[in-house]
């Protein structure tokens, strides 16, 4: 049994003050979730600030980064290390976002690198793919999502999903209040599991797989209730502490 996963990656938002209030809500508004594991990516410099509030409330909400460089030191200026995302507290990190590969030219082989740099370090990376809208309506879906998954299982090995976490994000339904269909989302996650299954059961069957792009309190639960989604990846209603505590609501319903 997989245990469901509700996480928010907040994107390039907040201040100090907005992301302590928004914080402070979910951290009250979870304490009574105890069957779905709950996390926040949050920006690089308010890792340290959102780790040390997790900890004074003894929070089980898990912190992310929305991005780790694939680099371990050196002349990389402006890069993070996952070390140094481990070092502030953090337990996930997003590989391979499509607003990464789309905007800030990271390919297949980039993201595969920093899934690599984030397992070297014990971090869980959360692993996104998914198609753009053409490409959906070429009927390249699975072509695409596969390519995505072959550039992390042909460096490190199908075993490297093992306790991993793959988001499935169709690009058309991020930030455009167009959901998957439950039906479409699902069609989805079992690709991605039975594509794994090929080379080992085991982990197919273990990994979490979310899905992302446009889930709200109101859709969350219909999404959460088909069998091969595990949870969400949830972008603006992240922001909304009651939104977003309704997602978790629905993952731990699940
Ligand atoms: P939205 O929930 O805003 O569509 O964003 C999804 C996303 O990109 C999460 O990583």
């Amino acid at each position: 049994m997989r245990q469901p996963l509700v996480a928010g990656n907040w994107k390039l938002n907040g201040s100090n003050a907005s992301i302590e209030a928004l914080l402070n809500a979910i951290i009250e508004g979870s304490t009574a979730l105890d069957k779905v594991a709950v996390a926040v990516c949050a920006p690089y410099v308010y890792l340290p600030g959102v780790n040390d509030l997790l900890q004074r409330h003894l929070s089980s909400i898990r912190l992310g980064a929305q991005d780790v460089s694939e680099h371990s030191a050196g002349a990389y200026t402006g890069e993070v290390s996952a070390a140094m995302l481990q070092e502030f507290g953090c337990s996930y990190v997003l590989v391979g976002h499509s607003e990464r590969r789309a905007l800030f030219g990271e390919h297949d082989a980039d993201s595969a690198n920093k899934f690599a740099a984030a397992r070297r370090q014990g971090l869980t990376p959360i692993l996104c793919v998914g198609e753009t809208l053409a490409e959906r309506e070429q009927g390249a879906t699975e072509a695409v999502v596969a390519r995505q998954l072959d550039a992390v299982i042909t460096l490190t090995g199908v075993v490297s999903l093992a306790d991993a976490v793959i988001a499935y994000e169709p690009v058309w339904a991020i930030g455009t209040g167009k959901t998957a269909s439950p039906q479409q989302a699902q069609d989805v996650h079992a690709f991605i599991r039975s594509k794994l299954a090929e080379a080992d059961t085991a982990v197919a069957n273990g990994v979490q797989i979310l899905y992302g792009g446009s889930v709200k309190g109101a859709n969350a639960a219909e999404l959460f209730a088909m069998a091969d989604i595990d949870g969400g990846l949830i972008g603006g209603a992240s922001l909304d502490a009651q939104d977003f505590l309704a997602i978790c609501e629905a993952g731990n319903n699940a």
